[in-house]
């Protein structure tokens, strides 16, 4: 790579008549929501996946998990866009091809962010759904009732429990969501890849899947991942402080 690797990303997105951005944790980590694989302060360094991100794990201990996830959305909602966020809303509005951004972050710092096209791989911490899906896959349940004070809350068709609309261990990501992704990562010349450890099937195939169609893989990370290999340009560092200089740079 002859070129400065910031001034070659950005040249590379301009190129880009289909641009496909996937997320992972890093990217809100600068808002101050933990991420799940670093070895101080990673969720599962503290917590026991098995215990808390489970089907079996829920119905063992649903007061449990519930309160955990409760936590989570209380971090969530304390929590504002970085400017990494707001990089990538800005690179959706200034880019003349499409741009998808296909996160697998449960919280919506992409949308407050003002990104519009957005996939959400593994659900949305904000929202409940019927742990039984009675009334079909997913029994969304908007609101709760507020004079109901059951740990978890009870579903208001069938008095089951409710549960938070997350992608857990051992379940399948959401039809429409996982399909939208596989199109549009086949489809795409260039995918930045920002904050991901690439380490959860299926999300970490993406990259591979739009490098062997011929994609530009771009990685914005502080670490070396398995992505690394496939990518043709590496920024090493936090995304909420490379990608405003990518920003910049397009703009140049
Ligand atoms: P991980 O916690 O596995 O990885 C976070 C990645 O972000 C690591 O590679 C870090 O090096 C990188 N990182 C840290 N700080 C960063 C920063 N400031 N800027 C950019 N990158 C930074 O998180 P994910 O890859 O998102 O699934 O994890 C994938 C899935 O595993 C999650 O969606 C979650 C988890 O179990 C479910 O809950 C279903």
């Amino acid at each position: 790579m002859s070129q400065e690797p910031i001034q070659y990303a950005a040249d590379l997105i301009r190129s880009a008549r289909h641009l496909v951005i996937l997320t992972g944790a890093g990217v809100s980590k600068e808002s101050g929501v933990p991420t799940f694989r670093e070895a101080m302060d990673g969720l599962w360094a503290r917590y026991d996946p098995q215990q808390l991100a489970t089907p079996h794990a829920f119905r063992a201990n649903p007061q449990l998990v519930w309160e955990w996830y409760e936590w989570r959305r209380g971090l969530v909602s304390e929590s504002m866009p970085n400017a990494g966020h707001m990089a990538l809303a800005l690179l959706e509005q200034l880019h003349p091809g499409d741009v998808l951004t296909v996160t697998q972050n449960v919280d919506d710092l992409h949308e407050r962010a003002g990104s519009q096209d957005i996939v959400h791989l593994h659900g949305n911490i904000a929202r409940n759904k019927c742990l039984d899906n009675c009334q079909g896959e997913p029994t969304l349940i908007e609101n709760l009732d507020p004079t109901d004070q059951s740990v978890p809350p009870r579903c208001p068709y069938c008095g089951g429990m409710v549960r938070p609309d997350v992608v857990w261990f051992g379940e399948t990501l959401p039809v429409h969501a996982i399909n939208r992704a596989i199109e549009a990562s086949q489809l795409c010349d260039v995918m930045l890849v920002v904050g991901t450890s690439g380490l959860v099937n299926p999300a970490a195939q993406l990259p591979m899947l739009a490098a062997q169609n011929g994609a530009s893989i771009i990685e914005v990370n502080p670490d070396t991942t398995p992505i690394t290999p496939l990518a043709k340009v590496k920024l090493t560092g936090a995304s909420g402080e490379l990608l405003p200089q990518v920003i910049t740079a397009l703009e140049g």
